[in-house]
């Protein structure tokens, strides 16, 4: 364990969370947990950014929660809540929206895409999320985000609030005996091990996505094992046999796909899977695709299906991590209001 790093780490309760998910960040998380103190959220605030039916987010929070621990978080040493039950968050997230620019939230792109051509109509959370964000990891003054390419951004503009707080109250802050490490740290993004980007199974281009309508996209963590076997069936391939080589998966973009989900459910190197694979037709790599797919992801499927069963155990588990979390978080949202000037009791 190492003292001074901490990392944070969330996802939003949209929907059920699929295999980019699991391959892409939830690996690396478990993998976290040996080395580091982690802190795992379900981002709930972030999810009402763009609307959610009530019953439907309080099934998604319950949902993303069970696949968490379904897949090997363990929420004894490691935090897992949601964040609306630790009110830093939202507190923080306030201090910061007056700390960061009009013009930093301006460049980002995800907004951009997000609010598309009907930005009017764009609710005020969703312009201002990579604020919120920067305060969940900040709240507990993490150092370590795993994040996927898509969040780099937004982990850029939360180093910029840090920096711009630690300048903007240098002196309080010197006051409150802190040197010039200023009192935010500057939070990194983290990748270990092959972190991998899981295409959509209809197109090999465009990342596998819950909002894409097709569900034949993803699989998801909820799948059952005859459901991922038709989805890896139907995926999209083209006509050409295996490469021996990875050079041969250039401008083969369902090929790169297809053999590297199969070599991170197996835990191989794409060279190894090609020595093994090239020269064959997919119908026979398909088969063995599905076997892998289905031999880790159904223990997942049937282990959260079983912690749904079991609501009050989950808000148990969700209450516990937000007490934990609120007692991290509690006494350096003390420090943010002396820095700031409020008067607190
Ligand atoms: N924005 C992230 C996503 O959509 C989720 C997220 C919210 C997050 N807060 C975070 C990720 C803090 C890392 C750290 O993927």
């Amino acid at each position: 364990m190492k003292f001074n790093e901490r990392v944070f780490s969330g996802m939003q309760p949209t929907g059920s969370l699929h295999l980019g998910n699991y391959l892409g960040a939830m690996l690396q998380w478990i993998e976290l947990q040996k080395s580091h103190e982690c802190i795992y959220c379900v981002v709930d605030l972030h999810a009402i950014t763009v609307w959610q039916e009530p019953e439907e987010l309080k099934r998604s929070i319950r949902q993303v929660t069970a696949a968490y621990i379904a897949a090997g978080l363990d929420p004894k040493r490691s935090i897992v809540f949601n964040q609306s039950q630790v009110s830093a968050h939202a507190e923080l997230a306030w201090i910061f929206n007056c700390v960061a620019r009009l013009g930093w939230l301006a460049r980002m792109t995800q907004f951009k895409e997000k609010a598309g051509k009907d930005r009017e109509n764009a609710s005020v959370g969703l312009y201002a999320y990579p604020n919120l964000m920067a305060a969940d990891i900040l709240a507990y003054r993490a150092t370590h985000v795993p994040v996927g390419d898509d969040q780099k951004q937004h982990l850029e503009l939360a180093r910029d609030i840090a920096q711009k707080f630690n300048n903007d109250f240098r002196a309080p802050i010197e006051k409150a005996g802190y040197g010039d490490g200023g009192f935010f740290p500057q939070p990194e993004p983290v990748i270990i091990g092959p972190a991998t980007r899981v295409m959509s199974l209809r197109d090999g281009t465009k990342k596998m996505s819950k909002s894409d309508p097709s569900d034949l996209s993803r699989i998801n963590l909820t799948d059952d094992a005859d459901t991922i076997a038709r989805k890896v069936q139907k995926a999209k391939t083209d006509p050409e046999p295996l490469p021996s080589e990875a050079e041969g998966l250039k401008g083969r973009p369902e090929a790169e796909n297809l053999v590297g989900i199969y070599a991170a459910l197996t835990g191989a190197t794409v060279q190894s899977v090609l020595s093994t694979f090239g020269g064959s037709q997919f119908s026979s790599f398909k088969k063995e695709l599905a076997e892998a797919a289905v031999a880790r992801l159904a223990p997942i499927a049937d282990e959260s299906a079983r912690l749904m069963q079991d609501p009050t155990e989950i808000d148990r588990i969700l209450a516990d991590g937000a007490a934990r979390a609120r007692a991290i978080a509690a006494p350096i949202m003390d420090e943010v209001k002396d820095i700031v000037g409020f008067i607190r009791s």
